[in-house]
C-alpha cells in the first residue's frame, strides 16, 4: 500500500530509492544509495515523466497505482534514456499498450536500440509543446547533460521542469521528497559527487543547458535523482552550485592526493599539509588513492582550487591508481586549478617525469617547486615539500 505523494496539485512523485546497489554505473560507490525520481502529471491526459531502475518496476508500478488506480497513462516523456531512468519502459509498454513514448530523434533511435521499440513514438524537436489539456508541457533539448538525447520538460501551468540528471544527488530520500521537508545541507557533498563523477566531463554543455534555460520561470525542480527542489533560497543554491561547477569554478581550499607504498610519498603530503596549513589554508583534504575512491577525489577537486598529486615510480611508470586518478581528471576537462606534483623512486626515477609531462599538458597553472625523493626525505628533499606548500598557500592566499 502506498499513499500517493503530491509534489503540487496535479504532479505526483512515483519514484523510488536504491539502497541495495553498491555501484552506480557499476563504478561509483553508492555509501548513501540513491534515488530514481519519477514523476506523474495528471491532467486531461495524464503523462509519465521518466521511469525507473528496472530492478524497482513492481515497486514503481504500485506507485504508480496509487495515484492514478486503473486510468491508463497516456504519455511517457523521454528526458533521458540511461537505464537507471529507462530500465522499467519496456515493461510500462506492456502494462500500457496504448501508451505514447514522447522523445527526441535521439533517443528514439536508443529506445530501439536497447528495448526494440518503434511504435507509438512521438518525436518532438527543441522548443515544441504538447498539450495535456490545462498544462502545457514544453521541452528544451540540452545535449550531453548527460547523454546527447538528454532533455528538459517544462510544465509551464506550474512553473515546475524536469531536468533528468541535472541538479541530481546521489543520496536516498528518506521520507522526504521536497527540500524543506528535509535538511537539504546533508545532500551538497552528494551532489557534488554525482556532478563530478557523473557529468562533470559536459560543463561547457551544462552551460549551454542553464543558458537555454535563463529566461524560463522555475519555481520547482525535479531531477532524476535526490530531493525535489522548490522555490526558496534551495532553489536558488542549487542553480548557483552547477553554474559554478559547470565553470570548473572552486573554492579556497587544497587536495593532495597520493599513492605511497610505505610511507615515503606520503611523508611528502604530509609536510606539504603541514605547510599549507600553517600559512592558512583552513581546507585540506589528503587522499591515499590506494584507499580512497576516485570518486571520492574528483568530488573534492571539483571543490577546491588547489591541487597536488604525489606518486611513487612503479615499474618505471606512475603508481596504478595515480595513472587512474589522472585519467579520471583529464577526462574531465579540468580546468582553472593551481597544480603541483611530487614522487619518489628507489633506484630509477620515472614517476615525477610523469606527472611533469601531464602537468605541462593540463593547462593548470602549476606551482613550484616540484619535489622528488631518493628513497625518503632528505634535508633538501624537506626544504621542496615545505616551499611547495608554502607557494601553493600563497597562491590560494589570493584568491
Ligand atoms: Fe541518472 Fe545519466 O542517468
Amino acid at each position: 500500500m502506498y499513499k500517493s505523494f503530491n509534489i503540487s496539485d496535479n504532479i505526483f512523485y512515483v519514484g523510488v530509492n536504491d539502497r541495495s546497489k553498491q555501484l552506480f554505473e557499476n563504478i561509483w560507490p553508492l555509501p548513501k544509495g540513491v534515488s530514481y525520481n519519477s514523476y506523474l502529471i495528471r491532467d486531461e491526459k495524464v503523462a509519465l515523466i521518466d521511469a525507473v531502475d528496472i530492478c524497482y518496476s513492481e515497486l514503481f508500478f504500485n506507485k504508480v497505482d496509487a495515484v492514478l488506480g486503473k486510468t491508463p497513462i497516456d504519455y511517457l516523456i523521454i528526458n533521458h534514456m540511461e537505464p537507471d531512468h529507462s530500465g522499467a519502459i519496456a515493461w510500462l509498454v506492456n502494462r500500457y499498450p496504448d501508451i505514447q513514448i514522447v522523445g527526441n530523434n535521439r533517443s528514439a533511435d536508443m529506445l530501439k536500440g536497447f528495448y526494440n521499440i518503434s511504435d507509438n513514438v512521438l518525436i518532438i524537436k527543441d522548443k515544441e509543446s504538447l498539450s495535456l489539456g490545462k498544462c502545457n508541457l514544453q521541452f528544451f533539448l540540452t545535449p550531453m547533460v548527460h547523454w546527447p538525447e538528454t532533455m528538459m520538460t517544462y510544465a509551464q501551468e506550474y512553473k515546475t521542469i524536469f531536468t533528468g540528471d541535472a541538479f541530481g544527488s546521489f543520496g536516498t530520500l528518506d521520507g522526504a521528497v521536497l527540500d524543506w521537508q528535509t535538511v537539504p545541507e546533508k545532500y551538497e557533498d552528494e551532489m557534488i559527487r554525482y556532478y563530478s563523477n557523473i557529468v562533470g566531463k559536459y560543463g561547457s554543455q551544462v552551460q549551454v543547458a542553464l543558458k537555454k534555460l535563463a529566461d524560463v520561470e522555475i519555481e520547482t525542480i525535479c531531477s532524476t535523482h535526490g530531493p525535489v527542489w522548490t522555490k526558496n533560497e534551495n532553489l536558488d543554491k542549487v542553480v548557483a552550485l552547477y553554474d559554478k561547477l559547470s565553470r570548473y569554478d572552486s573554492d579556497k581550499g587544497l587536495v593532495i592526493a597520493y599513492g605511497s607504498m610505505y610511507g615515503n610519498v606520503e611523508q611528502v603530503a604530509e609536510v606539504i599539509a603541514a605547510e599549507a596549513a600553517a600559512n592558512g589554508i583552513k581546507h585540506i583534504v589528503l587522499h591515499n588513492v590506494s584507499k580512497s575512491h576516485n570518486s571520492e577525489i574528483l568530488r573534492d577537486i571539483f571543490k577546491y582550487r588547489g591541487l597536488l598529486i604525489g606518486s611513487p615510480t612503479y615499474n618505471n611508470k606512475l603508481y596504478p591508481g595515480v595513472e587512474s586518478l589522472l585519467s579520471a581528471i583529464q577526462n574531465r576537462a579540468m580546468k582553472n586549478r593551481y597544480f603541483g606534483y611530487f614522487g619518489g623512486f628507489t633506484w630509477a626515477g620515472a614517476a615525477v617525469k610523469h606527472l611533469k609531462e601531464f602537468a605541462e599538458n593540463s593547462g593548470f597553472e602549476i606551482v613550484e617547486p616540484s619535489v622528488e625523493i631518493k628513497q625518503s626525505l632528505n634535508e633538501s628533499t624537506f626544504e621542496s615539500a615545505v616551499a611547495l606548500g608554502r607557494n601553493m598557500a600563497e597562491k590560494l592566499n589570493n584568491l
